[in-house]
């Protein structure tokens, strides 16, 4: 059994701070082990089988779970499944037999954290628990001063686009539905939250560049000389010299600086062709080609959503990037999407 010092590097205040579910059928090992268990942790819940042992977990939500493999009704390895597949980072230690070494691939499989062999040596079986769930909350420090990070990125960058729509009411909110809108490309396209994320941010700033053109010429109510053409064309380079010292976590000046490129080599401010924009880039240009031709402008009426859907349907494959056309598409026809929130 235990000694008091048998354990050293186990700091016991953080053990008190626990909650353990700890599930098997046995009811001589259960209470044996309970007993054990509740001097060291800080709240100690018993299941008998795995179905009681995952309807534990939810009501209780504890730090760890500890279980035996064999039991009637449902087995230790499908309640870690079941409870895996909905609460994935909660640390699980598995007790096993040798003679059960079968189950090890499933438990791997699964995603067990730890295995302590039968018979317990309760000693093990503590540092077992305390290393998992130390882990667990250094992971969820990390996950949480990310966010963090991530949230102060964010409002730097939503103060930005603010500032920057501030000067030129015609295009008031433009970044913020070009937002909206990659970012329902994105997601359609199925690509990973994090690229999702720094679409969502590029496109909020991609015409930050702006900032650098009177605002007599953004807000020219006649269509504009070649002069003034070439002077709003500077925007994107404009911008890529205001952020190209930036250390986000997604490629923002270089979204930035290729939102007017084209997959032909026709766009500017460098004539890159196809891949060599950043897919975050060819997202944004069909964004922002919707939301400015069913947007008012001072030269201009809206022109409608049937205008904007022919003008990327008429450049697929040719300007612009054709699964991006076809998701655009098919999340403007989404009754749910709401372009003008
Ligand atoms: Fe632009
Ligand atoms: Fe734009």
């Amino acid at each position: 059994m235990h000694t008091e010092n048998a354990t050293p590097q186990i700091d016991r205040d953080f053990l008190k701070t626990l909650t353990v579910l700890y599930v098997e059928d046995e009811e001589e090992v259960r209470e044996l082990l309970s007993r054990f268990l509740i001097r060291w942790v800080g709240v100690l819940h018993t299941a008998t089988n795995g179905q009681e042992g995952a309807q534990a977990f939810l009501e209780h939500k504890p730090d760890v779970v500890v279980t035996d493999i064999k039991m009637p009704v449902m087995d230790g390895l499908e309640m870690a499944s079941t409870i895996k597949s909905s609460s994935s980072e909660v640390p699980i230690i598995v007790i096993t037999a040798y003679s059960e070494r079968d189950y090890f691939i499933r438990a791997i499989e699964i995603g067990v954290d730890q295995y302590v062999t039968k018979p317990v040596n309760t000693d093990v079986l503590l540092l077992a628990i305390y290393k998992s769930a130390r882990q667990h909350f250094h992971r969820r420090e990390i996950e949480k001063a990310e966010k963090l990070t991530v949230d102060a990125l964010e409002q730097t960058i939503g103060v930005l686009s603010r500032a920057i729509e501030m000067r030129d009411p015609y295009t008031d909110g433009h970044q913020k539905r070009v937002a909206l809108l990659a970012t329902a490309i994105a997601e359609d396209m199925g690509l990973p939250t994090d690229t999702v994320t720094g679409i969502r941010l590029g496109s909020l700033v991609h015409d930050v560049g702006k900032i650098r053109v009177p605002s007599e010429v953004l807000s020219c109510p006649r269509k504009l000389s070649k002069n003034e053409m070439d002077f709003i064309r500077t925007h994107p380079d404009a911008g890529f010299e205001i952020l190209k010292g930036t250390t986000f976590p997604w490629p923002v000046a270089r979204m930035v600086i290729e939102h007017h490129e084209r997959l032909d080599g026709s766009g500017y401010p460098n004539g890159l062709k196809d891949d060599d924009i950043a897919i975050e880039a060819r997202i944004i240009a069909v964004a922002d080609t919707v939301e400015a031709m069913t947007s008012f402008r001072p030269y201009r009426p809206a022109l409608g959503i049937e205008a904007a859907v022919a003008e990327i349907r008429e450049g697929r494959g040719i300007i612009y990037d054709s699964e991006v056309v076809d998701s655009c598409i098919r999340v403007l026809e989404k009754a749910d999407f709401k372009f003008w929130a």
